[in-house]
């Protein structure tokens, strides 16, 4: 048996919404913002970093709030090393019963070249920029950017810097993900055993999944000493993304009994953070995903099945119910009125307000009548974000599409434009590409289509497909999805959903998050 003391807690810093939020195309709303927010701090994350204040207007509105709003959590937010960046990111901060400030800076030799600082410089700023948080506040956390590749001694003398300036935590990044386990946890024992005041500080890890190790190395530090991991919901960040907070959670409570250590964080949470955060940013996750895929808990092969229902044990380590997913309740059909879709929603983590659950009721009742049995992901599907008709400028009103081999697909589209009637006929190869150019026809635009992904969502020939759209124009990236039984029009619906998006990215000209530097330390 386990045994587990206050020194075996390992706190869980969430950074979906600053490095996930980061990761190209996943761009989140304010509202979207705050509700993952209120999720993770209701699930028992220790500190949820909430954005990079400095970055715009809209990351400083979103931090405040979060803050205002924060329950349990700490609240965290970003700075690049200089007294600019410190004081807005504690401005919006300040809000929190708990405020944190995390400030870094890039360490290592290729990071120092670049604001062009000797090692003596950089080490001055690091004392004046810690401190100065320091003043503004009791709880700061400082990184030194691509930890993994500064020089050892270096990389001891800055934090040991740090924390005679006054950080109370110290994270090591691997900033490229180029560590590997054994080098993770050597790396924290080492640093802890030789910097002067490291057992008066708390030390992080911060990994990057560029050669998918970044769970892996998360846990390893761990068993070098480090208590406190950064992650992100399904993995979200930059690249190939951060350590999964799914994955560093289950593990230490499934393999206890090796790693002896525990965090408090409501795993039967997971699922519904996890399905809001892809509905957020537009990211699906990959059906083999470790803990929260599609088939992460699916047995298909005859064997598998047989051996489940003998006993579970067979084929499972831990149970659905660990991470939230119901057994599979009884589907919906067309006679479901609104107080069971409301109780299903909830289920499936969407606290719906009223005027939502009245749009997604006019859309279940639509899908029911097309599809005998309505079961839970088609409902995850069709409360997807985006879908807002009324601020909507621009919307579908009908589409016909003809197709076959007798020659090129032929769309004939109706879309209502800032409240004006249009419509287009336009030829194409198949039927997306005659629809995307009749949307193009109505509504001229220069956006870059980045990526477009169907699935579907459940089995047989009136499955709903979920369509992925990621445009781009001048630098602002925006994902819209949509689910239909029809794929042309989840399509098309998809496509205008992240043409709306950019609308309204181009109309908050003002607000648009600035293209950050991270070595711009002026
Ligand atoms: O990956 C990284 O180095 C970061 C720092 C800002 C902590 O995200
Ligand atoms: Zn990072």
């Amino acid at each position: 048996m386990t045994t587990t003391q206050d020194k075996d807690r390992v706190l869980i810093f969430d950074t979906t919404l600053r490095d996930g939020e980061q990761s190209p195309g996943a761009t989140m709303t304010h509202e979207e913002k705050l509700e993952i927010a209120e999720m993770l701090d209701d699930m028992g994350v220790d500190i949820i970093e909430a954005g990079f204040p400095i970055a715009s207007e809209g990351d400083f509105k979103a931090v405040k709030e979060i803050a205002q709003r924060s329950k349990k959590s700490v609240i965290c937010g970003l700075a690049r090393a200089n007294f600019k960046d410190i004081d807005r990111c504690f401005e919006a901060v300040k809000h929190a019963a708990q405020p944190r400030i995390h400030t870094f800076i890039g360490t290592s030799p290729l990071h120092r070249a670049i604001p062009n600082l000797t090692r003596d410089e950089m080490a001055e700023r690091i004392h004046d920029t810690v401190t100065h948080a320091r003043n503004l506040c009791d709880n700061v956390q400082w990184s030194p950017m691509d930890a993994t590749r500064t020089e050892w001694d270096y990389l001891c003398r800055v934090i040991e810097i740090a924390i005679k300036a006054g950080a109370t935590t110290i994270n090591i990044p691997d900033t490229v993900g180029y560590t590997a386990p054994v080098e993770s946890a050597d790396l924290i024992k080492r640093l802890i055993a030789a910097v002067p005041g490291a057992d008066e500080v708390i030390f992080a890890t911060h990994c990057h999944n560029d050669l998918g190790m970044a769970t892996a190395n998360a846990l390893a530090a761990v068993a070098g000493g480090a208590r406190q991991i950064e992650c992100t919901v399904n993995g979200l960040g930059e690249r190939a993304g951060n350590t999964a907070l799914e994955e560093v959670v289950m593990a230490l409570k499934v393999r206890g009994d090796i790693m002896p250590y525990y965090t408090q964080v409501d795993s039967t949470k997971i699922m519904s953070v996890s399905r809001r955060v892809s509905t957020a940013s537009g990211f699906a996750v990959q059906f083999n995903k470790a803990i929260v895929g599609k088939n992460a808990f699916a047995h298909e092969s005859g064997i598998h099945q047989d051996g489940m229902l003998k006993n579970a044990e067979t084929f499972e380590i831990m149970r659905p119910s660990d991470v939230g997913l119901q057994a599979s309740s009884l589907p919906l059909g067309k006679h479901s009125g609104r107080a069971a879709l409301r109780a299903k929603a909830k289920d499936l983590g969407f606290d719906l307000a009223d005027n939502q659950l009245n749009d997604i009721f006019v859309r279940f009742k639509d899908l029911a009548d097309r599809k005998k049995e309505v079961y839970d992901d088609d409902l995850i599907a069709l409360m997807r974000v985006g879908e807002n008709p009324e601020n909507d400028r621009l919307k579908i009103l009908s589409l016909r599409v003809a197709c076959g081999t007798g020659g090129p697909a032929e769309a004939v589209l109706s879309m209502e434009i800032d409240g004006v009637k249009l419509s287009a006929t336009q030829n194409g190869d198949g039927p997306v590409d005659a629809t995307f150019k009749a949307v193009r026809e109505l509504h001229p635009n220069k956006a870059r289509l980045q990526l477009y992904q169907v699935n579907a969502v459940t089995e047989g020939t009136d499955a709903q497909a979920t369509v992925s759209v990621r445009l781009e124009e001048d630098g602002n990236i925006a994902t819209g999805q949509s689910a239909d039984t029809d794929t042309v029009l989840a399509s098309a619906k998809a496509y205008v959903n992240a043409l709306n998006r950019l609308l309204v990215r181009r109309d908050k000209t003002g607000e648009d998050r600035k293209e950050i530097n991270y070595r711009d330390m002026s």
